[in-house]
């Protein structure tokens, strides 16, 4: 059985006051599941504040190069040393204002692939794309770039998020016949690829995930989770999607 993720990207959003209010609603509440896993991307300062929280914790990116003068810049090591335990990559944030390329991202897979580290490779296509029915194609064509060295034995590293751009932040959600589409594109693609073990790849909803549609978006088959934005950063919000991905 596919494991099932619950994972808050925060963004940049958050001040040190509100993370401790966050993490002290998040004890509180019930976060056990056989099937299900609770993550949290922060931004990388307050990374170690969840040194003493029994959650997987993650970094919104990293760089490829192992160390050296990259001013700004993360490696994995850095993160791995302060108890991160995978990162996001190829978010369309890092796309579209910090201008990654799916070159940059391959190199930033096979630098997580070198070093066993755990990543979700975000994808999605812009509204222009969806609006002349190219999205199928768009979509794997990054992941076929994205993914280019992978070989299907490192494969229980990757966790893929779709999350089509328009309907990030917007309030919009992609409806679950959009959403079952292109899970079922990107299913369809990882067997073709790496057979059998790509059966085992989690594919990650992610844009506009709320209280409101989060059961109709669990329920569709192919979807294993959501990478949740805005609708995570109040604590009972995201706990009432983790109380839907468990139901
Ligand atoms: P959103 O963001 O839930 O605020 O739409 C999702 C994401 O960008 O990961």
């Amino acid at each position: 059985m596919r494991k099932r993720i619950l994972a808050a990207n925060w963004k940049m959003n958050l001040t040190q006051t509100q993370v401790d209010s966050w993490l002290a609603a998040f004890q509180s509440n019930n976060w056990s599941s056989e099937s299900a896993e609770v993550r949290v991307y922060p931004s990388a300062v307050y990374l170690k504040d969840f040194q003493d929280f029994r959650i997987h914790q993650g970094a919104q990116n990293v760089y490829y190069k192992e160390r050296g003068a990259y001013t700004g810049e993360l490696s994995i090591e850095q993160l791995q040393s302060v108890g991160c335990a995978s990162v996001l990559l190829g978010h369309s944030e890092r796309r579209e204002f910090f201008q990654e390329s799916n070159e940059l991202i391959a190199q930033k897979v096979e630098a997580c692939v070198q070093a066993a580290f755990p990543f979700i490779l975000c994808c999605g296509e812009p509204l222009d794309v969806r609006q002349a029915q190219n999205h199928k194609a768009f979509v794997l064509d990054q992941l076929r770039k994205n993914l280019e060295h992978l070989t299907p034995s490192q494969l229980d590293l990757l966790v893929i998020a779709y999350e089509p751009i328009w309907a990030i932040g917007s309030g919009l959600s992609a409806s679950v016949k959009e959403i079952s589409e292109m899970h079922l594109a990107i299913r369809t693609f990882l067997s073709e690829q790496f057979a059998e073990a790509g059966q085992n790849v989690p594919i990650l909803y992610g844009g506009s995930v709320n209280a409101a549609n989060a059961g109709a978006i669990f329920a569709c088959a192919n979807v294993d989770g959501a990478l949740v934005g805005g609708a995570s950063l109040d604590p009972d919000t995201f706990y009432q999607l983790w109380l839907a991905l468990c139901a």
